[in-house]
């Protein structure tokens, strides 16, 4: 692996971050998912470390290794998510908080306890959905909110799409994923929106662009004094 040279330009900052995709059960055996896989979040969670700051990753399923020094809570569901990301906050205040995680937007309402079950020629289950709270919108609206920073996939009109979704969350700066079929690639493209306008982070390898990341943090944010 390369390493990439970060100065420590969030020093003794403390530093919260989503990661990796939700899972919503439909039963105890079947859920619903998606195809995030952690990496981007886990490669920003590393290079805020190794920007000096305490870190602590919020992490849906997924196989990755934990980046040495920083804090991982594991949870499955976008509101065991939204609960870790919370407790974080109030166990001690976040200066940063980065929302990369592919949070399920649904659940199912009517999960089932028990396993279910076909029948001979029987109807298929029918699902009912509900939505799930906005984990990045709830921090962003607390009256201690951190610095927060968005990530968005967007299929098309990156640029209006983007800022009306930075505008909607309320949060000073988006990350927007170019192109389709970022999710488990190792590489990325990345634009970043914020209420001065835009700017492109080439195509390059994850935790390159996560140290990319990192120093528009630090400017944005600095050490602690
Ligand atoms: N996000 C979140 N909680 C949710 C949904 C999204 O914290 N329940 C965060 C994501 O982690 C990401 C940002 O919000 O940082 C944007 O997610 P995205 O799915 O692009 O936006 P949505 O508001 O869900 O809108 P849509 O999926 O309809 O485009
Ligand atoms: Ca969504």
């Amino acid at each position: 692996a390369i390493a990439f040279f970060v100065a420590k330009g969030l020093a003794g900052r403390r530093v919260l971050i989503t990661a990796g995709p939700t899972f919503e059960p439909i039963d105890p055996v079947r859920g619903i998912t998606n195809l995030s896989s952690g990496k981007m979040g886990f490669a920003i969670a590393r290079a805020c470390r190794q920007a000096g700051a305490d870190v602590a990753l919020v992490a849906g399923p997924t196989m990755l290794p934990t980046p040495r020094e920083v804090r991982r809570v594991n949870v499955q569901t976008a509101r065991q998510m939204a609960d870790a990301v919370h407790a974080e906050m109030a166990a001690a205040a976040a200066d940063v908080f980065i929302a990369v995680a592919a949070v399920a937007d649904w659940r199912v309402a009517n999960a089932s306890a028990s396993k279910l079950k076909k029948t001979e020629g029987g109807a298929p289950p029918a699902l009912e959905f509900v939505q799930n709270p906005d984990i990045l919108a709830g921090v962003a609206a607390r009256p201690d909110a951190p610095y927060c920073v968005g990530f968005a996939a967007e299929s098309e009109d990156l640029e209006r799409n983007g800022q009306e979704k930075r505008r909607r969350k309320g949060v000073p700066l988006l990350v927007a994923n170019i192109g389709h079929a970022t999710f488990g690639r190792d590489d990325n493209e990345l634009l970043l929106i914020d209420a001065e306008g835009m700017r492109r982070l080439e195509r390059a390898p994850k935790d390159r662009l996560a140290a990319e990341l990192v120093v528009e943090l630090a400017r944005r944010v600095g050490p602690a004094r």
